[in-house]
């Protein structure tokens, strides 16, 4: 049994922790996320090794500067195959609208599917007290449906948003709208450093399309049971 929504993360600090995490959940996970830890220490081998084994990829490297930069960035990663990348929203309408353009001649040009680019909202971590010494006048939420809107009329798929803020975006953006929520953690789990969270039932109710999990099953005793009964509580 696997679940396409289900995105296990591979924070690893090398590709030998994340191939064994791979192989020891085998046929139950088909989407894996590699973030900046594994993908700093490990490169293009990480997604290259995970799309050979029939693997789908979320590259989360969450890129963040002028236009022409982010552009430039998510064209060289392209070729890696990854089926989604990410943007960080607060660089704006020009530079996602950009990043968007070029990358779409670029896919077009090289003959290949463009992969999805969704943005990054406001991280799942940040709460209250964070928020505050951000400075910020609008609530957290407000500030998100604003970001989710911005995405959208940029020509992104969707957010990387919390399960808290899920069903607001999809009040806001519609039914095609991509909403890929970490801060997923099942009932009696550690919240870890996560702040704005909830369970996967609770997240896909609310309409979140993909849940990134991480420690819950990395950190588990039993990786795959404990995959297995997500995807259980997914389902049901
Ligand atoms: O271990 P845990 O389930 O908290 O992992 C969540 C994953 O999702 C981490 O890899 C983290 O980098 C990522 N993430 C997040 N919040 C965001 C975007 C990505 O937690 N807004």
């Amino acid at each position: 049994m696997t679940d396409d929504r289900l995105i296990v993360a591979l924070d690893f600090p090398t590709m030998a922790e994340a191939k064994d995490l791979v192989l020891e959940l085998g046929d139950t996970v088909s989407y894996y996320k590699v973030g900046m830890e594994l993908f700093y220490s490990a490169g293009p081998e990480t997604v290259l090794w995970l799309k050979e084994n029939n693997k789908k990829v979320f590259l989360d490297l969450k890129l963040h500067d002028i236009p022409n930069t982010v552009a430039g960035g998510l064209c060289s990663l392209m070729s890696l195959g990854a089926d989604m990348m990410n943007v960080h929203t607060q660089g704006g309408y020009t530079m996602m609208n950009t990043a968007m353009d070029r990358l779409r001649k670029a896919a077009e040009e090289a003959g290949r599917h463009c992969p999805d680019v969704i943005g990054v909202t406001i991280l799942t971590s940040i709460g209250e007290d964070d928020w505050s010494g951000l400075g910020e006048t609008e609530t957290i939420s407000d500030k998100v449906i604003r970001l989710a809107r911005l995405s959208q009329s940029a020509g992104l798929s969707g957010v990387v948003a919390s399960p808290v803020e899920a069903e607001n975006i999809r009040r806001s953006c519609g039914k095609d709208f991509m909403i890929v929520t970490p801060g997923i953690r099942p009932a009696g789990s550690a919240k870890d450093d996560q702040s704005r969270i909830a369970t996967p039932s609770a997240a896909l109710h609310n309409g979140a399309t993909h849940l990134v999990i991480g420690r819950p099953i990395r950190s588990a005793a039993d990786p795959k049971g404990a995959a297995l009964k997500i995807i259980n509580e997914m389902q049901s």
